[in-house]
């Protein structure tokens, strides 16, 4: 698709930053970009050329379509005082669906893309999944193209395949990310340098591609190990949340135990 659309983004965050970019990169014009408080969307903007404002009434209405990646909760109300609904408009978030469109729009749609953005993080969006879905055919048709323009990876999925593989990406992502998290706060309150822990994430990581997950499982819980978990819970005796967790894990990993796994390793 050559055409060089233009847009708004409303949302000057994460996700924003990273899909401004790669739709200018490919020759869209960013006209206009809103936030809440005007600041984001201000430096934004400023990076772009554009104008920016904090007031929908004040919204451009000559765009090709608008961007809305402001969070989730956010959406419904933002949708209700869209100032106008004869353009194409999507938001980018894999739990909301297409009902927070009401009859009133005509052309609308999701563009959910199945990565995790931070706003100064770089990333080539050329592979990422792009699961895209429309209110009719025609707006199908042009949410492609627009997806089509950054990424190679456009599929289309219904609201609750999108569901479903966004509550997979909140196991596969945000979890495991929470538990890097937790991993740092025990090493640090010992005054232990979380980079120790670098070589093991990383065959971690390598070994889950490449074996089925549930076989590459090590670990005092895989083994069963009970001793050795009864002394790590004690450990966290002054976190009793960080022993629900532990506890929980591995009684999620002991339910998952192939009976003729060989135990080692972690
Ligand atoms: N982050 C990810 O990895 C990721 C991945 C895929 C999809 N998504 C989806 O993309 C969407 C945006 O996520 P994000 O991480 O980019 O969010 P974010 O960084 O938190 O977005 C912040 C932007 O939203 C605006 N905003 C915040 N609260 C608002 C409100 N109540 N009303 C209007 N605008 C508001 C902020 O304006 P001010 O700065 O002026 O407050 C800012 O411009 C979400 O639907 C999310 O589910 C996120």
């Amino acid at each position: 698709m050559n055409k060089p659309f233009s847009f708004v983004s409303i949302g000057a965050g994460n996700v924003a930053s990273h899909l401004v970019r790669g739709f200018t990169e490919k020759g869209c014009r960013l006209l206009q970009v809103y936030s809440r408080t005007g600041s984001s969307a201000r430096s934004l903007a400023e990076k772009y050329n554009s104008e920016y404002t904090d007031a929908l009434s004040e919204l451009r209405k000559d765009a090709d379509f608008y961007m809305i990646a402001v969070p989730d909760t956010a959406i419904p109300g933002l949708m209700k005082s869209f100032p106008f609904h004869d353009r194409l408009v999507f938001h980018t978030a894999g739990s909301t669906g297409l009902e927070v469109f009401d009859s009133s729009f005509s052309d609308f749609g999701i563009l959910y893309p199945l990565q995790t953005f931070t706003r100064d993080t770089a990333m080539d969006l050329s592979r990422i999944p792009l699961l895209i879905e429309a209110g009719n055919e025609t707006s199908l048709e042009k949410m492609r193209k627009i997806a089509g323009l950054i990424s190679e990876n456009v599929n289309t999925c219904d609201t609750d395949t999108r569901l479903t593989i966004h509550l997979a990406a909140v196991f596969a992502c945000n979890f495991t990310n929470h538990m890097y998290a937790l991993a740092n706060d025990v090493l640090r309150e010992k005054g232990i340098d979380p980079a120790i822990l670098e070589p093991l994430i990383a065959e971690s990581y390598k070994k889950s591609r490449t074996l089925d997950p549930l076989e590459a499982q090590t670990g005092p819980a895989s083994r069963n190990d009970e001793p050795t978990m009864e002394k790590h819970i004690k450990l966290l005796e002054g976190n009793p949340l960080m022993q629900k967790i532990y506890t929980f894990t591995s009684r999620s990993i002991q339910s998952k135990r192939s009976p003729g796994k060989k135990k080692s390793g972690k």
